[in-house]
């Protein structure tokens, strides 16, 4: 009998409770002001008269800053999931406590993104939020969120992808001081797969099947949170050409490891539907093998050409 809603929840609490515990021992207080050279700023213009924003105040180059727009936005859109997993998770004992403390870890990465784009004038500040405006305003929905392993497992590779997403962006600035900030903001994200992960590693073991089939559902169809920004489509493509975030990194540094970590591959307690959802997540790794290796090859013919 798979296991409802209710019960899964009421089962994997002991484990969220000792996977809290774990994280607030490990987390660090930081706080974002320290990362922001505040004495590069300069007043802008409108309400206070200062000097208005010009393309030439940023030193950033174009696809750090396309990158820098797509993280920050993503982490704008927290109201919309916060309620998304507040919805799911519950907001009793620890899932609750979860939710929360999650939530105010996020509000830290927006907070410290910005307030560096605004001070260095790393990017346009009134289209930035006009992007945030028009990005918040269409919401975020959460394609599992009726099924919370599905969630969890969507959460665990999409903490680890935007790690990675965030520590290549801080290389692309070409800047320390944003290096700095977003390898902080990256380390944060890191703890933050770890312990969806090892949420999940409990459900493997509590409803094998139901946990395989959420990892192969997941895979078969994953998308970037922010996916739904305006033009999203067009940044992905200079964000993977650039190296900062591609096929390749999704498949050997985000799902590989996961995967690895829930011993997909040797499991021997899968039954009918389990056995099928490995797979199809097996084919799923292999057709992206082939996707990755097209996309490096057009991009290395690319850079010769360029
Ligand atoms: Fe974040
Ligand atoms: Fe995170």
């Amino acid at each position: 009998m798979p296991l409802d809603q209710t019960a899964l929840l009421i089962e994997l609490e002991p484990v969220v409770a000792t996977n809290l515990d774990r994280h607030l021992s490990l987390a660090k207080e930081w706080f974002p002001h320290e990362f922001v050279p505040w004495s590069e700023g300069r007043t802008f213009d409108g309400v206070l008269g200062g000097e208005a924003w010009r393309p030439e105040d940023s030193k950033l180059p174009e696809v750090a800053k396309t990158a820098l727009i797509v993280n920050l936005l993503t982490e704008d859109n927290l109201p919309s999931y916060h309620h998304e997993i507040a919805s799911l998770f519950g907001r009793d004992g620890a899932w609750g406590t979860w939710v929360h403390r999650w939530t105010a870890e996020e509000g830290r990465h927006g907070i410290a993104i910005r307030d560096y784009l605004t001070v260095t004038r790393g990017v346009d500040p009134v289209e930035l939020e006009r992007a945030r405006m028009e990005h918040m305003q269409s919401g975020y929905v959460n394609v599992n969120g009726h099924e919370m392993l599905h969630s969890i497992a969507y959460v665990a590779l999409q903490e680890l992808a935007t790690r990675i997403s965030h520590r290549n962006t801080g290389k692309a600035t070409g800047d320390p001081v944003a290096e700095q900030m977003l390898a902080r903001v990256a380390a944060d994200e890191n703890l933050h797969m770890m312990f969806y992960r090892n949420i999940l590693t409990a459900a493997f073991e509590l409803a094998p099947d139901q946990a395989m089939r959420a990892v192969a559902n997941v895979t078969a169809n994953f998308q970037m949170p922010g996916a739904n920004i305006e033009g999203f489509g067009r940044k992905a493509v200079l964000i993977a050409l650039a190296g900062i975030y591609d096929l390749r990194q999704h498949r050997d540094e985000v799902l590989q490891p996961v995967l690895r970590q829930w011993n997909v591959w040797d499991r021997t307690d899968l039954r009918d539907d389990g056995e099928r959802a490995r797979d199809e997540l097996s084919a799923r790794m292999t057709e992206l093998e082939t996707q990755a290796a097209r996309f490096e090859e057009r991009r290395a013919a690319r850079t010769k050409r360029h």
